[in-house]
């Protein structure tokens, strides 16, 4: 039964291509470990806990400029401690590559020998020579041409252009290959036939940890549309710890069935969609800080998209300062004004974890508690910063710290996304 849908949907699915991929290990649902950058999972963890301390006290975290264009199909990550790494193995034998997790956008790929340009990667990279399954797709497959920016190498294979909103682009091969995921229930799974660019040319705002990006997004290359199917429904859900959490810990994603939010403490939004973008949208109709509601005053719908990859959350300026000025009303400690460094943030000086106000997201349908862990992040000791800005580029992103301990489910299928407090060390 489930073959013979699976079957009409492969016949009348535009997207055709994510039907010939082919799984081994089969079961109702997928749960991988997030791994936090300087978690010990990840191989970049310093294990020297003094020089990771150090590293994390040094380490500045200042809520960038971004610069996405107004119409650009793609949005990336904003590198820097607000990195999520998910891990999978490519190719046989599998090559281990940690690469950032990304609602933003659609694309898998991960830095590819021969490098024509590639930033300062840690571990090595991918060598597809050496492996057994990798496949590169032909410039006249569906999945080439469901890429906007593609060609054909003099050998007819499909060579593709992604850009994304920060101005970093990867060019490479769009290829196929055998994907295997370390699930948490301990059994490896394998996924034959997953369409990831192997990128030769990779420029931008990379660090050296990235190996790679995961594309969550809504599009027919990301690895939700690409794997989802397998596992009984087209939806996945996310923990992401917060920004400053013991480093021993890690979040989860988890695909198809296992994705499912429920039980107490749900808050439910519709998930909107516009042609051509890949973007989870939902409508934000204001935020309160404490009791004080503050209106978003232009709220169309589908007004902000729920990012993973970009770390700060972005909202139109003039509600931006509203937000602001509320905040200083209601939090007793002056806002420091005399480090350059901080730039024009609101930031408070406090040895312990900022006592601020609880702010609400209001989401139409779902109202969703955001903590002061959540909302002001310390880029240096003793130093907590509103992790909000104002943009004037029309994109609205809720970014991955207000994203944090709260368990994010996106049914596709229903076009929902659901909220539930969720401490996400513990998952
Ligand atoms: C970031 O934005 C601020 C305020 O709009 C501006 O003064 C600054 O020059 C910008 N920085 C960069 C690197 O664009
Ligand atoms: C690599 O990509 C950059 C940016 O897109 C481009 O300027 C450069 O020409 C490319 N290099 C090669 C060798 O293709
Ligand atoms: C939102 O409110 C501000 C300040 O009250 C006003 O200047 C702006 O025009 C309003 N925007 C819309 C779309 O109503």
């Amino acid at each position: 039964m489930a073959n013979l849908l699976y079957f009409h949907l492969c016949r009348f699915v535009v997207y055709t291509f994510l039907c010939q991929t082919t799984i081994r290990a089969y079961n109702t649902g997928l749960s991988v470990e997030l791994i936090h950058k300087n978690s010990p999972k990840s191989p970049f963890y310093k294990s020297n806990n003094k020089l990771y301390m150090h590293n994390r006290r040094d380490s500045f975290y200042r809520v960038p400029n971004k610069s996405y264009p107004l119409n650009g199909p793609f949005t990336r990550v904003t590198s820097n401690n607000g990195d999520y790494l998910m891990k999978l193995s490519l190719g046989t034998p599998p090559v281990d590559v940690y690469g950032l997790v990304d609602t933003g956008s659609d694309l898998v790929w991960a830095q590819c020998i021969p490098c024509q340009g590639c930033y300062k990667q840690k571990n090595p990279m991918f060598d597809p020579k050496r492996s057994k399954t990798y496949t590169p797709s032909p410039c006249d497959s569906k999945e080439c041409n469901s890429l906007i920016e593609h060609s054909c190498s003099p050998q007819k294979m499909c060579t593709y252009t992604y850009p994304y909103g920060d101005n970093s682009v990867t060019e490479g091969l769009l290829s196929r290959e055998t994907v295997t995921f370390s699930s948490t229930n301990g059994k490896p799974v394998v996924v034959e036939g997953i369409i990831f660019g192997c990128g030769h040319n990779n420029t931008g705002s990379f660090n050296e940890n990235d190996m790679g990006i995961i594309g969550l997004g809504g599009g027919p290359l990301s690895l939700v549309s690409q794997i989802g199917k397998l596992y009984g429904s087209k939806s996945f859900s996310q923990c992401l710890v917060p920004f400053r959490t013991d480093p021993h810990t890690s979040g989860t994603i988890s695909f198809g069935d296992a994705s499912d939010v429920s039980g107490e403490g749900v808050a439910t939004t519709p998930l909107l969609s516009k042609a051509g973008l890949p973007y989870y949208l939902v409508t934000l109709e204001g935020i309160s800080v404490g009791d004080k509601f503050v209106p978003l005053n232009f709220s169309n719908k589908g007004n902000i998209m729920i990012d993973s990859g970009t770390p700060a959350t972005y909202l139109p300026p003039e509600f931006y300062d509203r937000l602001v000025q509320e905040l200083k009303k209601q939090i007793s400690l002056p806002p420091i004004r005399d480090d350059p460094s901080l730039g024009t943030q609101l930031c408070y000086k406090s040895e312990t974890n900022l006592e601020g106000p609880i702010l609400t997201a209001h989401f139409e349908g779902a109202d969703v508690k955001l903590m002061p862990i959540q909302t002001f992040i310390p880029p240096k000791d003793g130093v907590f910063c509103f992790a909000m800005a104002g943009t004037t580029d029309g994109l609205y992103i809720f970014g991955n710290f207000a994203q944090s301990n709260i368990l994010i489910g996106f049914d596709l299928d229903r076009r929902t996304v659901s909220f539930k407090p969720t401490d996400c060390t513990k998952q």
